[in-house]
C-alpha cells in the first residue's frame, strides 16, 4: 500500500515531464480502484423497498383501478377453475393429443389474450407445461421453444421440467422478483416494475422517492418499457442465463444489464430482413428504427399505462385514426395530407384502406399465429420486401385475391401530395 502511494510521487520528482504526466494518470487510476467499492457499498446501504400495488390505493385510486383494466395486471393468475369467474380458458377435455397434462397440474396461468401459457409448480420454482391454448383460433398447439436463443444454444435441456421460470420468464412478467428466493413482491407487471420501489415515498407522505417516467430522458423513460418489451440477452458475467435484465430498476440505464437483439440483414428468430417484427415482444428492437423514436416519441405517448378504452389502451383509438391524427392531421406539423385523407391513402376516406396503422403496422410477427403481432417500425412495408423475404405487407393482407407484384406495382405508381 505504501509503496502503492509514494512511487508515483518519486517518479514525480524524478523523471521528466512526460512521466510525471504518466504517474499523474497512474494515481488517478489507483485512487478510482480504491474508492470504487465504497460507490458500490452506498448504494448497497440504503436499498429502496417494494411495498405492492394495494399500498399505492390510498392516494392514487385513478391510476390503480385504471391500470387494473389493462392486462399488465393480469399477465399471471391463480388459476379459478370452475364457477362464473373461471379464467382457465383451455379445453382440457380436449382429445387433442398434445394436450399431455390435465388441469390438475395447473398451478398457475401464464397470459390470455394471444395465448394462454399453463405452470405446474415443483420444489420452490414454477415450469410451463408443454402445450398451450390458441385464443383467437379455440386451439390446443405444442409449446416446445426452440429457436430463443437459450434453447437453440441448449443452455437449458429440452424437457419442460428443466425449464425453470425464475430463470427463463419471471423478471418480465413480475413485480420485485427475488432471484435468491424464487418470490416475486407481487405477480404480475404492477407500479413498481414502472415506478420502482415506493417505500420511502410513502414514509414521506408522496413527497418525492418516486419515478415519473415523463420526467425522465427520453432513452431513459422508454427504457423502462424495453425492459420488457425488448428483445435480447444478458451480457457474459453472473446473468448469463437468465433470459431478462436482472437487477434493472427504472431510471437505470438498460444498457448495462441487456443486449438488444438487432437486425441482421437476414430473416431472424426476431426481426425480418427489413428490421420489421418477425414476434411479438419486439417493440422496442421496432420501434428504435423509427423516426418517431428519433424525434422523440416514447411508447407512452401512444399507450396509456393506467388504461383506456381502446385496444392495447392506446391513448385515443387507432381504429379510427384519432392517435395518429393528432401530430398527422391536417394542419399538425406532421400532415400527411391537405383537406383529405385520400391524398394520402388512395383509398376512400372511409375505407378501411385508409386506416394508418393497417399500412404503417401491419401484422408481421408472430404471437400465438402466423400473423398477429403488429409491428412498430412504422415504415410502409413495401410489397417489394414480400417478394423478397417474406415479410408480410399492408396492402396484401386485405388484398387476399392480388399478389404482392400486383400491390407493388400499384403502390410504386402512386404519387403522394
Ligand atoms: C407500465 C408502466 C406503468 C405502470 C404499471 C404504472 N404506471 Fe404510473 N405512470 C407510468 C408512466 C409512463 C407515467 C407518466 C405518464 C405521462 O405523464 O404521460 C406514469 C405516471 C403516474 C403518476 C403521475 C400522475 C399521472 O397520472 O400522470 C402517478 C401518480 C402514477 N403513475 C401512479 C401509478 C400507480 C399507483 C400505479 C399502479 C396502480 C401505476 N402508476 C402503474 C407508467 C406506469
Ligand atoms: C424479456 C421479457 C420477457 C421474458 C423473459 C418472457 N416474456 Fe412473456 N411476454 C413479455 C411481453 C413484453 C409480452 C407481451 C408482448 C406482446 O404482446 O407483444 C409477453 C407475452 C407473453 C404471453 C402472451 C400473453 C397473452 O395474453 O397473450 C405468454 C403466454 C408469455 N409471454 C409467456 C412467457 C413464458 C412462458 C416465458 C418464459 C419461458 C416468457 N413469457 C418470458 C415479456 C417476456
Ligand atoms: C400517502 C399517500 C401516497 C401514497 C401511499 C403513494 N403516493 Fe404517490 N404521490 C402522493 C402525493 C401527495 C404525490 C404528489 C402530488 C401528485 O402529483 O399527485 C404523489 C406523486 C406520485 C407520482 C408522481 C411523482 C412526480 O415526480 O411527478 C408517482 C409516479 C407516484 N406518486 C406513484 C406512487 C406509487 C407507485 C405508489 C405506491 C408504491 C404511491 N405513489 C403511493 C401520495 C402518495
Ligand atoms: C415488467 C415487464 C413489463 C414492463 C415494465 C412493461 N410491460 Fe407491457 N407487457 C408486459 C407483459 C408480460 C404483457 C402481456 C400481458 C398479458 O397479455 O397478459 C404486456 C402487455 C402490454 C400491452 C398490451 C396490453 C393489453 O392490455 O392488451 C401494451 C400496450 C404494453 N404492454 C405496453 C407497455 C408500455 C407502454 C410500457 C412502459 C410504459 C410497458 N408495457 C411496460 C410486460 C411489461
Ligand atoms: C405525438 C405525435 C405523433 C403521433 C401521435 C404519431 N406520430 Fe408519426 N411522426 C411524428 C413525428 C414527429 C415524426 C417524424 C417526422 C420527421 O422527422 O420526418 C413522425 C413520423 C412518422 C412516420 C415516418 C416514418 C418513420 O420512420 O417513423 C410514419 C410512417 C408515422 N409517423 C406514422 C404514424 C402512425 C401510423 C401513427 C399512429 C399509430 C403516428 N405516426 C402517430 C409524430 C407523431
Ligand atoms: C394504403 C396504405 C397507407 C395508409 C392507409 C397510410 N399510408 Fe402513410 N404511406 C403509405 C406509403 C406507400 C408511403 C410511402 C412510403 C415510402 O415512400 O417508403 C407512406 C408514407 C407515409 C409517411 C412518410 C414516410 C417517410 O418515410 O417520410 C408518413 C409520415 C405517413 N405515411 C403517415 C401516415 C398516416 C399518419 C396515416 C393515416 C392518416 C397513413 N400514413 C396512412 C401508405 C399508407
Ligand atoms: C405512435 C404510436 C405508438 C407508439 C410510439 C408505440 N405504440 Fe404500441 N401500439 C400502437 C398501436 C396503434 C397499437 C395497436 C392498437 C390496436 O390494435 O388498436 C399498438 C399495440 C401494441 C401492443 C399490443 C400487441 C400487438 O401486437 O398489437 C403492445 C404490447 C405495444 N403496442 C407496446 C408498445 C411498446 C412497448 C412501445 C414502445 C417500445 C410502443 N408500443 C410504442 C401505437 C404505438
Ligand atoms: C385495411 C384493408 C386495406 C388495405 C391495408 C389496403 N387496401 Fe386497398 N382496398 C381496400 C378496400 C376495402 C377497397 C375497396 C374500395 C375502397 O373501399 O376504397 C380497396 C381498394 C383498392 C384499390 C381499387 C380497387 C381494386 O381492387 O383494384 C386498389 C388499387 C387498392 N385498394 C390498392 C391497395 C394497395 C396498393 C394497398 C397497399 C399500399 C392497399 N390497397 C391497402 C382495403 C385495403
Amino acid at each position: 500500500m505504501r509503496f502503492l502511494v509514494t512511487m508515483p510521487f518519486k517518479f514525480l520528482f524524478t523523471e521528466k515531464r512526460k512521466d510525471i504526466l504518466r504517474s499523474g494518470i497512474f494515481v488517478l487510476i489507483i485512487v478510482y480502484f480504491l474508492v470504487r467499492p465504497c460507490w458500490g457499498g452506498k448504494i448497497e446501504l440504503n436499498p429502496q423497498k417494494y411495498v405492492g400495488s394495494k399500498t399505492c390505493i390510498t392516494c392514487h385510486e385513478a391510476q390503480f383501478q385504471g391500470w387494473k383494466t389493462t392486462l399488465h395486471s393480469k399477465m399471471e393468475q391463480i388459476p379459478i377453475k370452475e364457477g362464473p369467474n373461471r379464467n382457465v380458458l383451455g379445453d382440457f377435455a380436449s382429445q387433442n393429443p398434445v394436450l399431455t397434462f390435465s388441469l390438475e397440474d395447473v398451478d398457475m396461468l401464464v397470459g390470455s389474450r394471444f395465448k394462454q401459457r399453463y405452470a405446474k409448480k415443483i420444489g420452490d420454482d414454477y415450469y410451463m407445461l408443454p402445450a398451450q391454448w390458441n385464443v383467437n383460433t379455440n386451439k390446443w398447439v405444442a409449446y416446445k421453444p426452440k429457436n430463443d436463443w437459450w434453447a437453440a444454444e441448449g443452455i437449458f435441456p429440452k424437457a419442460w421440467d428443466s425449464r425453470p421460470t425464475s430463470k427463463l420468464c419471471e423478471g418480465c412478467h413480475t413485480t420485485g422478483f427475488n432471484i435468491e428466493t424464487k418470490i416475486p413482491v407481487e405477480r404480475n407487471i404492477t407500479c413498481e416494475s414502472c415506478h420502482g420501489p415506493g417505500d420511502l415515498h410513502v414514509q414521506n407522505g408522496g413527497d418525492g422517492f418516486i419515478i415519473n417516467p415523463v420526467n425522465l430522458s427520453h432513452e431513459r423513460s422508454n427504457m423502462i418499457c424495453f425492459q420488457c418489451h425488448m428483445s435480447g440477452r444478458p451480457p457474459k458475467g453472473k446473468f448469463e442465463n437468465y433470459a431478462w435484465p436482472v437487477g434493472f430498476k427504472p431510471g437505470d440505464d438498460l444498457n448495462k444489464s441487456w443486449i438488444y437483439a438487432r437486425p441482421t440483414g437476414a430473416n431472424s428468430y426476431e426481426m425480418w430482413t427489413d428490421g420489421s417484427a418477425h414476434k411479438n415482444r419486439v417493440q422496442g428492437n421496432t420501434f428504435i428504427q423509427s423516426k418517431m423514436f428519433r424525434k422523440g416519441l416514447r411508447c407512452f405517448t401512444c399507450h396509456d399505462p393506467h388504461g383506456s378504452r381502446f385496444t392495447s389502451f392506446t391513448v385515443k383509438s387507432a381504429e379510427n385514426n384519432s392517435l395518429c391524427l393528432i401530430c398527422h392531421g391536417e394542419n399538425t406539423t406532421q400532415a400527411v395530407f391537405k383537406d383529405d385523407i385520400s391524398e394520402h391513402t388512395h383509398h376512400e376516406a372511409n375505407s378501411p384502406g385508409s386506416i394508418c396503422i393497417e399500412c404503417h403496422m401491419p401484422q408481421t410477427g408472430k404471437n400465438a399465429l402466423k400473423w398477429d403481432s403488429r409491428d412498430h417500425s412504422f415504415k410502409f412495408i413495401s410489397p417489394l420486401m414480400t417478394i423478397k423475404n417474406g415479410t408480410p405487407n399492408g396492402c396484401s393482407s386485405c388484398h387476399r385475391d392480388k399478389n404482392a407484384e400486383w400491390a407493388f406495382k400499384t403502390v410504386t405508381n402512386w404519387t403522394f401530395h
